[in-house]
């Protein structure tokens, strides 16, 4: 059930705001071959959005809101002089995203309390040095289902296949034939109009990342392209439904989902996640 926003929360006017904030959509669609020094700057700010999702996790628990989550990834990112890339995008009014159980993608951060055996997804992009980097991941609170942790666990690893599979000089369907063909396995749902895509100067280029098996994305991998990955999987269907706030996406059958996300970049010699704290590096 949606809850109450909490009034718009500010961003000091010596960080750099994304060309969209303040406009009805952007207008910016942008590239996605990228060189070294892009791709350095792309990094930084990944690293401050994954920094930020390890200071929200640490504040997960039974009884916190996810506005009060939001205040806290709002001024990590702003602390670390990065602008929270949802704020003011096509009119989303909060920092980041909180999608709890069977929300698929795009919760609004609210009044809500989390619950003990609610699971979350806190999705957060950061724009810093002109570039966005995009991550999320799916949280426990409390004490949880053992087939909930369990459709947890399969969906980091099912991204862990998808960044696997991308190599240069094959068509990004491979990516999603990997996802797929290992949900599959499980009997989950791989939902299909929530992609992966393009990102960098354009917080979505364009570019299309499914997670299911399509012949259609024929697009070919090239050196230094950068875009997300991140699989949404249920425990049901793939249908969804929109709320009125024209935002919050869940499953149409209210079954459970869940979501993890990282930016990377794929070279000659491999993929690398451009998305990773100074916790998870190490
Ligand atoms: N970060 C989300 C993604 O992975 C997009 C959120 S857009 C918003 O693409 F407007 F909902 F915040
Ligand atoms: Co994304
Ligand atoms: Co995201």
């Amino acid at each position: 059930m949606p809850g109450r926003l909490s009034p718009h929360r500010q961003v000091p006017r010596h960080i750099p705001y994304p060309e969209y904030v303040g406009k009805a959509e952007p207008t910016l669609s942008g590239i996605d071959v990228y060189d070294e020094e892009a791709i350095d700057r792309i990094r930084e700010s990944g690293r401050i959005a994954a920094a930020a999702i390890d200071a929200v996790g640490d504040a997960i628990r039974p009884g916190i809101t996810t506005d009060e989550l939001d205040r806290i990834g709002h001024e990590f990112l702003i602390a670390n002089d990065a602008y929270p890339s949802t704020l003011g995008y096509r009119g989303f009014p909060k920092s980041l995203c909180s999608s709890i159980n069977e929300v698929v993608c795009h919760g609004i951060p609210d009044d809500t309390v989390l619950l003990d055996g609610d699971i979350i997804n806190i999705d957060i992009t950061a724009f810093t040095n002109g570039m966005h980097g995009d991550s999320n991941r799916t949280f426990l609170v409390g004490e949880v289902e053992p087939d909930v942790v369990a459709l947890v666990e399969r969906t980091q690893e099912a991204l862990r296949r998808g960044i696997k599979a991308a190599a240069v000089g094959r068509q990004v369907n491979v990516i999603g034939r990997a996802i797929e063909s290992y949900a599959k396995r499980f009997g989950y749902g791989v939902v299909r109009d929530f992609t992966g895509h393009g990102v960098g100067e354009a917080f979505h280029s364009g570019l299309v990342i499914p997670h299911y098996d399509s012949p259609h994305f024929t697009n070919v991998i090239e050196p230094g392209m950068v875009f997300t990955i991140e699989p949404m999987l249920t425990l049901g269907s793939t249908e969804w439904d929109l709320w009125d706030d024209d935002w919050t996406v869940t499953t149409k059958d209210k079954s459970m989902t869940a979501q993890f996300e990282h930016t990377i970049v794929v070279r000659e010699d491999g993929p690398e996640i451009l998305t990773l704290s100074e916790r998870q590096a190490s």
